[in-house]
């Protein structure tokens, strides 16, 4: 469940909503182009409540062990209550200094980690460090801000001023956090390019083919889920982030304290009207993302 109060990073992004981000079909299409049945040494970078971990775990080989690398403590010791510690280890340790020797790993993988990361370039270096050759990368980083510019029926009646403020809006936050050094949101965008800088062969970049549409009355469990989170979020005014990181990536972007109320009242009011819509059964969005999925070889 989204958790406003916990300090610990992405609380508020574990909720039930993540159950519902892959096709299994699509999964097991990429597990088939990077044949991942075939590894058996597995490290999962910022595991979080490790729910790429599971969803890894039923794509590779049986007998596989996979490794869990996680800065929060928290995290650790959810994952320690709740996986099975014969299939599955859990470590706190940050993705810049991994607590292991080279080519230890022949998958090396992560979800939505890299887009909170200060330096990329020296995160890759870490995960090609500790794959064994031949190894495989494996990826899976969003664009947000391309799926920021996804209309709804809400946005799609708007003027083109009120639309170019909410992507404005957007765009402040995303150049915030990266000044910031707290990671670029869409980092998935160059991801392939910065990959090159290693000795990787044969780098793959697909996109994730799950959408999310909202259509009335709303009733899949996926739908469900989200509407839970939405309730939550507008409930406790939180617009997606928590109110002293946006400050702080405005002025950060070079804004001042009165940008950051107005980006608060633009992100607010994007939720606010979505629940209004989803409550009077008038919301509707076909509602895409661009999630990649990267995947790149260790030369042996
Ligand atoms: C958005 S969550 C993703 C969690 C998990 N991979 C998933 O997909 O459900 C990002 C996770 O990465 C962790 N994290 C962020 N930066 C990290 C770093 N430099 N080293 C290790 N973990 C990090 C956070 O604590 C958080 O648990």
């Amino acid at each position: 469940m989204t958790d406003l109060n916990s300090t610990s990073h992405s609380a508020a992004y574990f909720d039930e909503l993540r159950d519902y981000w892959w096709n299994t079909d699509f999964l097991e299409l990429i597990a088939t182009r990077f044949n991942l049945s075939s590894f058996r040494e597995v490290l999962d970078i910022g595991s979080g409540q490790g729910h790429w971990t599971r969803i890894i775990k039923g794509l590779v080989h049986q007998n596989a062990h996979l490794t869990g690398l996680e800065m929060e403590q928290e995290w650790v010791a959810h994952c320690r209550n709740q996986f099975d510690e014969s299939a599955f280890s859990f470590v706190q340790g940050t993705a810049e200094n991994i607590p292991y020797k080279d080519e230890s790993f022949d998958l090396v993988t992560c979800q939505t980690v890299l887009i909170h990361v200060k330096a990329i370039p020296q995160v890759l270096s870490e995960m090609y460090r500790v794959l064994k050759p031949g190894g495989l990368l494996l990826l899976s980083e969003p664009s947000n801000i391309a799926s920021s510019t996804v209309r709804t029926s809400i946005s799609a009646e708007r003027s083109i001023e009120e639309r170019v403020k909410y992507h404005e809006a957007r765009l402040i936050i995303e150049e915030g956090k990266r000044l910031a050094g707290e990671g670029d949101l869409s980092a998935g965008d160059l991801l392939p390019g910065l990959l090159q800088h290693h000795p990787f062969d044969d780098i793959q970049v697909y996109n994730s083919d799950i959408c999310k549409p909202d259509i009335p009355p709303y009733d899949s469990s996926q739908q469900q889920a989200w509407i839970k989170t939405l309730r939550t979020w507008v409930k406790e005014d939180f617009a997606g982030w928590h109110d002293e990181e946006l400050k702080r990536w405005v002025l950060k972007a070079g804004y001042d304290e009165d940008k950051f109320c107005s980006i608060k009242s633009i992100l607010m009011n994007e939720l606010s009207s979505q629940l209004r819509g989803i409550e009077d059964g008038t919301f509707h969005s076909a509602s895409g993302s661009m999630a990649y999925v990267i995947g790149a070889r260790k030369i042996s």
